[in-house]
């Protein structure tokens, strides 16, 4: 494909989307993709998660393919839709009714507005290094370059007015004391609490989530788990059924979508009334609109999608192998004798090349970024492709999968520089 390199660097920033500055990719079929240069890749990036069951699903074609010549957007109730939002409350524990959106950060921009306008309050508790969207309040502490004093906002981007880290408190992930201490000294100014409950790579410690459910709860604040990452892959009923804990309000994007721009807000009924300009006095309505929010292509690949992940052991595979990835890494590391270890869950998961306790932002800062960049070099050279600080597996990964993303793993190790 000649001169597309040359066409990206003159009309993109950067010569990118913003995404992954990686291989320009044309096809990807289950847990493959193949670049311009007719490169195959295991995918570990998968679309920066949607795309769970695999690339080109049949599943998800078929239900395309049958939606398409019906038509594919009409700004009003859509069948695919509504099932699709009847799917999402049979699934999720906190989810009474769902809002659509097409991008999670717009989903999470609203769990922020609607907690607030419920509450009538106006700060949102986040934690450092939480990625909440790239709303003005989402990017604030998701990737400070210097350690400030908790509960100080860090604006993440330039452009963002200096004002909005006023209404952002941040508290350290896995501290449930810090968290606790800063809603109770300010629950009378608190909208929201906002948390991934898997946080990047982090799993919560036990007792985290429960406790800050129940410091919420005690005053009444809304707990929105961002579930943007974690819906329908941790397990049919998200993180907060994996953990056993439901937040009032939960964001998804990603897989809902099978692979199309399609997001949600998902929570409970007196929360989500402030969507409805019928239920709530006027002063306390949300506007919300979005011109492809409900899209029926995109719901009926999410429809289709969930379908295949109701079938009875969907999960059992992907977390076994999964599982067998995490402990093959960890095998390699031991033998290279390196300071990195696995972090994450069998469905998400990456190596962090530092030792100790890996519990918070602060705790990944410690990571060897040359070693992790060394690492991920030789992975792509190999044929594997991944986010810098990730893999997420998928249902379509097979075993032989597995076994060439290891023995190049190891190579990348022998290849480090001594
Ligand atoms: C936890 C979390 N929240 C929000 C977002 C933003 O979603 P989107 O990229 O669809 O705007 C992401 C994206 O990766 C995410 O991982």
């Amino acid at each position: 494909m000649d001169g597309l390199f040359e066409t990206a660097n003159r009309v993109l920033p950067g010569g990118h989307f913003g995404n992954m500055a990686g291989p320009t990719i044309v096809s990807g079929a289950g847990a493959h993709v193949t670049d311009t240069e007719g490169r195959e890749y295991i995918d570990f990036l998968l679309g920066s998660g949607p795309m769970f069951i695999g690339h080109a699903h049949p599943a998800v074609t078929a239900a395309v393919m049958e939606q398409v010549p019906l038509g594919t957007t009409f700004f009003a109730n859509n069948p695919a839709g509504i099932r699709l939002a009847e799917v999402i409350v049979n699934a999720l524990p906190c989810a009474d009714q769902v809002r659509f959106v097409s991008s999670g950060s717009e989903a999470d921009m609203y769990a922020m507005r609607v907690a607030r306008a419920f509450r009538g309050r106006e700060k949102i508790l986040k934690f450092e290094g939480g990625y909440h969207g790239m709303s003005d309040h989402g990017l604030m502490s998701l990737a400070p370059k210097r350690e400030a004093n908790f509960p100080r906002a860090i604006p993440d981007s330039a452009g963002i007015p200096a004002h909005i880290a006023d209404d952002m408190l941040v508290a350290p992930y896995n501290d449930i004391d810090a968290a606790v201490a800063l809603i109770e000294a300010h629950h009378d100014e608190l909208g929201g609490v906002i948390v991934e409950p898997f946080q990047r790579l982090i799993p919560p410690k036990p007792g985290f989530l429960f406790e800050l459910r129940a410091a919420t709860e005690k005053h009444g604040i809304p707990l929105i788990f961002d579930e943007i990452v974690t819906g329908f892959r941790f397990a049919y009923g998200g993180a907060q059924t994996y953990y056993g804990v439901t937040p009032d309000i939960c964001t998804l994007g990603k897989i809902i979508g099978g692979g199309f721009p399609l997001a949600a807000i998902a929570g409970r009924l007196d929360i989500m009334a402030h969507f409805d300009r019928a239920r709530v006095a006027e002063d306390r309505w949300l506007m919300q609109v979005g011109t492809l929010s409900g899209n029926p292509v995109a719901s009926a690949a999410g429809l289709a999608t969930l379908e295949v992940l109701r079938q009875p052991g969907a999960y059992d595979g992907v977390f076994a192998r999964g599982l067998t990835l995490m402990q093959g890494l960890t095998a390699a590391i031991k033998a290279a004798g390196i300071p990195a270890q696995v972090v994450g869950e069998p469905v998400l998961f990456d190596v962090v090349y530092a030792s100790g306790e890996i519990a918070n932002y602060r705790d990944t800062q410690r990571s060897n970024i040359a070693m992790q960049a060394h690492v991920n070099r030789h992975l792509r050279a190999a044929g594997i492709l991944k986010g810098d600080g990730k893999y997420y597996m998928s249902l379509a990964h097979t075993d032989d999968d597995i076994a060439a993303t290891l023995e190049a793993f190891s190579d990348a190790l022998r290849s480090l520089p001594a």
